[in-house]
């Protein structure tokens, strides 16, 4: 299992860092999953690198530039450089701030070309009762990896984040019989895109109000591999108590 803590802008000092990363350390000695933190870049850059644990990283997002007289960015290549290995393209809080789908699946490529495994998000903002929410997934997911070479597909991790989960408590997130569902329809999307149409090889995880009530019950039988975790990633203990849920 994946467990991705995107720490957002909620850790803005060094010693919530370290102690989150600490921590995040010592339960890599506990649990077979994979921990990826998602920190603020600055932050990024003084845990990543050098870093010899078996946790790993991920940016929260990369700039749309390669390089050259850009102020404020920060490109795919410095996230490589500092030691990221994952990069999450397209939250829906970067799509809010202007990143559409042409953006996205431009990011995607930048992130794959410095080597750094895209974190891809999508989901719908409503559910509505005609389905047409499952359109707009496809076409998330259809855009951003269409233009990559078929080799590459494969590599992209997607993240199922509906936004009407986001922020909220484990009461208001998705069921584990809807996640299953929307598992499957993901990976029959991602296999029409897939070379020899194997999605068996994609990853999906879920994001949204992942809190220790509710994980173990959306691991269970909804076939995701993994979780994308906001607020609850941020809490020492509670961070702690999502990743042994899982073992
Ligand atoms: P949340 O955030 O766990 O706070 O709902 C998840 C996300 O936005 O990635």
């Amino acid at each position: 299992m994946f467990i991705v803590a995107n720490w957002k802008a909620y850790v803005e000092d060094i010693g919530k860092a370290r102690r989150l990363f600490a921590v995040s350390k010592r339960l890599t000695h506990v649990s077979k999953n994979k921990i990826i933190l998602a920190p603020p870049a600055p932050i990024l850059g003084a845990l990543a690198f050098k870093n010899k644990s078996r946790i790993t990283f991920a940016a929260q997002d990369i700039s749309l530039t390669t390089g050259g007289a850009k102020t404020g960015e920060v490109t795919a290549r410095v996230y490589a450089a500092v030691g990221a290995e994952y990069a999450i393209i397209g939250h829906s809080e970067r799509r809010a701030a202007g990143d559409t789908n042409t953006i996205i699946a431009e990011k995607l490529a930048h992130a794959l070309a410095q080597g750094l495994v895209p974190i891809l998000c999508v989901g719908e903002c409503i559910r509505d009762d005609e389905g047409q929410y499952l359109s707009f997934v496809r076409e998330e997911i259809t855009s951003a990896i269409k233009t990559l070479a078929p080799k590459e597909r494969t590599k992209v991790i997607v993240a199922y984040e509906p936004l009407w989960t986001i922020g909220k408590t484990a009461a208001s997130a998705i069921s584990s019989n809807e996640l299953a569902e929307m598992v499957l329809y993901i990976r029959k999307v991602l296999a029409e895109l897939f070379p020899g149409k194997n999605a068996a090889r994609s990853s999906v995880l879920y994001g949204g109000s992942v809190e220790p009530e509710n994980i173990r019950g959306l691991a269970g039988g909804s076939g995701v591999d993994g979780f994308l975790i906001g607020h609850a990633s941020v809490d020492p203990h509670i961070f702690a108590t999502l990743v042994k849920q899982l073992n």
